[in-house]
């Protein structure tokens, strides 16, 4: 019997996700609009804890003040009622045609200080509805062509706009950290900050650092041929894995944000696995698009279904990790042994150079013969994620 999700899964959704309308580069939308209000109370029957949002995915771009003011309450009153959280919020800097050559690093300064200004509105409604997390994907920030962005201009511009955010974070006293998130391509040819490596490379140049993480997304990384797997565990070693966007996508192609676990099966398995048991206690929230088929029953369906494979796959993982074949077979293949440190305790690099067992008298051909057993280890593996384990 796999697990119904209740709210200590921590499972939650973009409202742009179940309310995406399924307009793509060739045909027009499929479904009718969502109201947020319907979403909160959708997402809480379906046993989701949290929601998320674009600025203009709760208030059309441009709205009256007090448009704008009754959307919120409206929202509020959802969340009040069904007990729904708001653990992330994020600024659409990529839909309106004014952002054509992106936000943060537009070649046009009044856009990048508007697109400051953006941000910083829906900081503080963020911080009103009690998110801890603050994203900033980098939707048009990059270029088509080369020769139009100077890179490390565009890099100085990012780091500034970014600094700018987090003062004013720091400034206002929020309990907020913000969360980039890589993406290679798409909307733009290429965008800025493309994978979870170039991301956590920027942040070590920020000012306020410690206060800036990432929220790498599944496909994202998968687009640009990478293993997320990889991706995801060095960001959990350098403390920055802050958020997460689960969905599914089948290699490098464009975005397709599916289900999670319809894409690579298998490294959403070692995904869970490591999300589960590396220490992370973030937000499990899914980033993904009801395919453009589906009506209303689909989308619900389709959401259902983000949160049961997660649960089925965690389960997998957890019988995985309890089988005494897989402990067995983790002890031949002396995965443990990685955690031992290379030099003895005190042991300096002049010892090592001292140590004749180390190379000298070390049997080099006997360690080359010796098998690693991975493959029966992967094996296995794959049988507990089939459910043969
Ligand atoms: C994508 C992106 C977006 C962002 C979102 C947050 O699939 O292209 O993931 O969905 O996550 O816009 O800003
Ligand atoms: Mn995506
Ligand atoms: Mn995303």
């Amino acid at each position: 019997m796999v697990a119904q999700p209740v709210r200590e899964d921590k499972f939650s959704f973009g409202l742009w996700t179940v309310g995406w309308r399924a307009v793509d580069p060739f045909g027009d939308a499929t479904r009718p609009a969502l109201d947020p209000v319907e979403a909160v109370h959708r997402l809480a029957e379906l046993g989701a804890w949290g929601i998320t949002f674009h600025d203009d995915d709760l208030i059309a771009f441009g709205s009256e003040d007090t448009v704008r003011q009754r959307q919120i309450d409206r929202f509020r009153a959802a969340l009040d009622e069904t007990g729904l959280v708001v653990p992330m919020a994020t600024t659409n800097l990529f839909g309106h045609p004014v952002f054509k050559d992106g936000a943060l690093t537009s070649n046009d300064r009044d856009i990048r200080r508007f697109a400051l200004r953006k941000i910083l509105r829906n900081l503080d409604l963020a911080a009103e509805l009690g998110a801890s997390t603050y994203v900033l994907w980098g939707g048009r920030e990059g270029s088509e062509t080369d020769a139009a962005k100077d890179v490390r201009a565009a890099l100085d511009r990012y780091r500034e706009g970014i600094d700018t955010v987090a003062q004013y974070v720091l400034e206002q006293g929020y309990d907020i950290r913000l969360a980039l998130e890589p993406k290679p391509n798409e909307p733009r040819g290429d965008i800025f900050l493309p994978t979870v490596g170039h991301a956590l490379a920027f942040i070590g140049e920020l000012e306020h650092h410690e206060m800036v993480g990432l929220n790498p997304e599944v496909g994202h990384e998968q687009m640009a041929g990478l293993n997320v797997v990889h991706g995801i565990g060095q960001a959990l070693w350098q403390g920055k894995l802050f958020h997460i966007d689960l969905n599914g996508q089948r290699g490098p192609r464009y975005d397709q944000d599916l289900i999670f676990g319809h894409g690579d099966v298998l490294s959403s398995f070692f995904l869970v696995d490591l999300l589960e048991n590396g220490g992370y206690e973030g937000p499990r929230h899914f980033d993904y698009k009801p395919l453009r088929t589906e009506d209303g029953t689909g989308v619900w369906e389709s959401a259902a279904a983000n949160m049961r494979s997660y649960l089925l796959l965690r389960e997998r993982a957890a019988a995985f990790r309890a089988d005494p074949r897989v402990r067995e077979a983790l002890a031949a293949s002396r995965v443990d042994g990685l955690a031992a440190p290379t030099l003895a305790e005190g042991e300096t690099v002049t010892d090592l150079v001292a140590d004749t067992g180390a190379f000298e008298d070390f049997d080099v051909s006997a360690a080359a013969k010796r098998g690693y057993g991975f493959a029966a280890l992967s094996q296995l593996a794959f049988e507990h994620l089939l459910g043969a384990g």
